[in-house]
C-alpha cells in the first residue's frame, strides 16, 4: 500500500513545510497535513505530537516534522514509543538512518538547510528503504528500551 506521510511544522518550519507540500503534490507523494497554518508562533512539541499520533495510530505510514532546526521537533518525537525520529541536513545521514534506524520521522530545520537542499532531503528519505538483517535487531533493541528504560 502507498505510504501517506504525515507533515506538520511550528512557525519556525512553515514555509518549508509549504515547500515541501508543493513537491510532494508534483511528485505525488500522498501527505495530511497536521500543520501549523501559518508563521504565528506555536509551540512544536504539540505538532510533534499530532504526527506521531497519526504514524502510531496507522493513519499515516511516516511523517516529516520542520521546526526552526528540526532539534526541537526531534527531540519530542522520540518521546512516542516507536518513533525513531531523525534530525538531518545531509543526504548521506538521510539515507542511512533509513536503512540502518529504519526512521519513521525525518526532522528539518527550516532555518537551517535551504529549500532545495530540504527536497532532496525529502526525496532521499522517501525513496530509501530500511536493510533489516543485522539492523532489525538492532532496531529491535532500540525498541526494547520503550519498555525497560521508561
Ligand atoms: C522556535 O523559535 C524554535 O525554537 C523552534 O522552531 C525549534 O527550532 C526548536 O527546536
Amino acid at each position: 500500500m502507498e505510504k501517506i506521510y504525515a507533515l506538520a511544522s511550528d512557525h519556525g518550519g512553515y514555509e518549508l513545510k509549504e515547500e515541501i507540500k508543493r513537491h510532494f503534490d508534483e511528485i505525488g507523494i500522498k501527505y495530511i497535513d497536521f500543520g501549523t497554518n501559518s508563521t504565528a508562533s506555536v509551540d512544536y512539541p504539540e505538532y510533534a505530537a499530532k504526527v506521531c499520533r497519526a504514524i502510531i495510530g496507522g493513519e499515516c505510514g511516516a511523517g516529516i516534522l520542520c521546526c526552526g532546526t528540526g532539534i526541537g521537533m526531534s527531540i519530542a518525537a522520540n518521546k512516542f514509543d516507536g518513533i525513531r525520529a531523525a534530525v538531518a541536513s545531509d543526504t548521506f545521514s538521510v539515507r542511512y538512518t533509513r536503512m540502518h534506524n529504519d526512521a519513521n520521522v525525518l526532522c528539518l530545520g527550516g532555518r537551517v538547510v535551504g529549500v532545495g537542499l530540504a527536497l532532496e532531503l525529502c526525496d532521499v528519505f522517501v525513496s530509501t528503504e530500511f536493510e533489516g538483517g543485522r539492523h532489525a535487531k538492532r532496531v529491535g533493541m532500540i525498541t526494547e528500551l520503550e519498555s525497560t528504560h521508561r
